[in-house]
């Protein structure tokens, strides 16, 4: 069964401010916000996979959501903490999906709006 995976960009931060405290990347904070919503979930859960950097670094925070032969949704802008459940909500759709075409209606508030590029499957050998 092909692997559904939501790769989560971990070194993504906002603009420093000087009320920033912790050394925690927001990207950081989103990954392990998502890692702990899985962890509790009762359902086979989708791959969450850190990256370094996915080149849109002026749109932190990023993530993706990837499988073969299903849409590639690449998110940008999302809070590390007000994003998490309509992911968790999102992953959970998007591997129900074959092809990964959730109906954008059924889509989460989050990912209607934080869409920055949806990407078709790679093409198959014939
Ligand atoms: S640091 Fe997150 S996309 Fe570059």
């Amino acid at each position: 069964m092909p692997q559904d995976t939501l790769l989560v960009c971990i070194l993504c931060q906002y603009p420093q401010t000087e009320e920033k405290r912790s050394g925690l990347s927001e990207g950081q904070a989103l990954f392990n916000q998502l890692q702990n919503g899985l962890k509790t979930s009762s359902e086979a859960c989708i791959r969450l996979q850190p990256v370094r950097c996915m080149g849109a670094c002026s749109h932190a925070c990023a993530a993706a959501f990837m499988a073969p032969n299903k849409l590639t949704f690449i998110l940008s802008q999302l809070s590390p903490t007000d994003s998490v459940p309509d992911l968790l909500e999102f992953s959970r759709q998007y591997r129900a999906y074959s092809d990964g075409k959730v109906p954008f209606k059924e889509r989460p508030a989050t990912v209607k709006q934080k869409i920055h590029a949806v990407l078709p499957p790679l093409p198959t050998q014939p």
